[in-house]
């Protein structure tokens, strides 16, 4: 195993075997008895925030769930008018996910928070930061229930469009609905915003910046033998619901020629998506579902759904790619006399994380390396109106959204020890 480039302090390594415990722990809330699964505001996230408002509580914070299902932990600066850090990620998952994905994150602001109290005792140093430190348990990133993601850290960075509580999912369930079975009081979601409005019931707090800690997700650092990586920006993302409607009919009978085929018009188009992401580089694009029907093997489908994600760092390449798809997907459906039906569900555009936190990052981590990240994160939403930085730590085999997605106990020391160091370097150089 590499060095870890920062000897990480003891505490830290403590710190670190509690917060893989807890991940491993964390990881038997799902929504699904075979796999980990658990969805935005699902009774799985339900259970786990009655774990995590322990997590908190035991490290000194008071505990409160946002308007958007956002569980927040604060730890309080004794400057009452003081500015508020934020730390944390996202507590939903895919559907198979593994242990680490955005909860790593969350567990690692906890331990930052015990381990900073714990050193002030230890040394009788006064914990009084002259910032707030809010950890920040995000509802909802992975946009697996309802179709777009960062509902969670829309509401928090004050970008949350109140349409949004009209999606629906799968069980025709709208985004309101959901709030309010779990217990979210919706008005105003205004409310969440840390950048404008009253905060709760409190008087208005300032968010000084965010700082989220998340699992690479990809090969890069450990290809460089590195345990922690600084992002400085972000790969834009399209998401679109495509669906090929052509016409039913009887496998043996209809002659090919006289054929509206719904899924061998889905295939042609499914094909061209990747042969156009093969021939671009930094281009990905994938489609993770699809649907047809009725899906029978002796009738011809008559209907084919699919989903499209499409990436780039640079935003002209990606839109120049999505409006290249969508004008082959017509052609297509024209020569097959099929209809197209094409719905962008998500735009988010390639985003520049601070460069004055990426700076203060690595003068604390001179070894590690910066980097591009082709996942989102929470970060590219809250970077709109927060000033946000994004650490990385290694994937070991570069897996993720997959069981077998982990993390090094070393690692996670290194990573609890730079933001302990982060957070001592910015109350070093913010008054209150
Ligand atoms: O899809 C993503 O990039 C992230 O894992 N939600
Ligand atoms: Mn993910
Ligand atoms: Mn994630």
């Amino acid at each position: 195993m590499s060095d870890t480039n920062t000897q990480a302090s003891t505490q830290a390594s403590t710190q670190a075997t509690t917060v893989m415990q807890r991940c491993d722990y964390l990881a038997s809330f799902s929504d699904d008895a075979e796999v980990l699964f658990r969805p935005f505001l699902s009774p799985a996230t339900q259970r786990l925030h009655g774990v995590l408002r322990e997590y908190m509580q035991a490290a000194h914070m008071s505990v409160h769930c946002d308007a958007l299902g956002n569980l927040i932990g604060r730890y309080v600066s004794p400057h009452p008018d003081a500015k508020t850090l934020l730390l944390g990620s996202h507590i939903d998952t895919v559907v198979n996910a593994g242990k680490y994905d955005g909860i790593l994150g969350v567990l690692i602001g906890i331990a930052v928070v015990d381990a900073l109290q714990d050193s002030a005792q230890d040394t009788a140093k006064s914990t009084a930061l002259p910032f707030h430190v809010d950890v920040v348990a995000l509802s909802e990133e992975e946009g697996v229930r309802f179709g777009v993601p960062f509902l969670g850290s829309l509401a928090l960075s004050g970008q949350f469009d109140e349409a949004l509580l009209e999606l629906t999912d799968d069980q025709n369930v709208s985004v309101r609905q959901a709030l309010t079975d779990f217990g979210c009081n919706t008005t105003p979601i205004s409310n969440a915003a840390y950048h404008n409005g009253t905060y709760r019931n409190g008087t208005y707090r300032n968010a000084l910046a965010y700082l989220e800690v998340h699992i690479e997700q990809g090969p890069y650092l450990e290809t460089v033998n590195q345990p922690l990586g600084i992002v400085s920006h972000i790969a834009g993302q399209s998401r679109a619901h495509l669906t090929f409607h052509g016409e039913a009919g009887h496998a043996g009978t209809v002659p090919m020629h006289l054929r509206k085929d719904a899924l061998a018009a889905a295939a042609e188009v499914v094909l061209e998506i990747e042969r156009l992401a093969h021939s671009q580089d930094h281009l990905v694009a994938t489609v993770g579902r699809i649907q047809a029907e009725p899906g029978a093997i002796n009738v011809i489908a008559a209907a084919v759904s699919l989903t499209l994600d499409v990436r780039h760092p640079q935003d002209d390449m990606r839109l120049a790619a999505v409006q290249h798809l969508l004008d082959h997907a017509q052609q297509v459906c024209a020569k097959r006399h099929v209809q197209l039906d094409w719905q962008t569900l998500s735009e988010q555009a390639a985003t520049p994380l601070e460069p004055e936190l990426a700076e203060s990052l690595q003068q604390l981590l001179p070894h590690a390396p910066t980097m591009i990240s082709g996942a989102g994160h929470d970060a590219m939403v809250i970077a709109k109106t927060i000033p946000s930085a994004l650490l990385f730590v290694r994937s070991p085999n570069g897996i993720s959204h997959h069981p077998d997605e982990t993390v090094l106990e070393p690692d996670v020391a290194a990573a609890i020890d730079a933001v302990c160091r982060f957070v001592g370097h910015l109350a070093e150089t913010h008054s209150k």
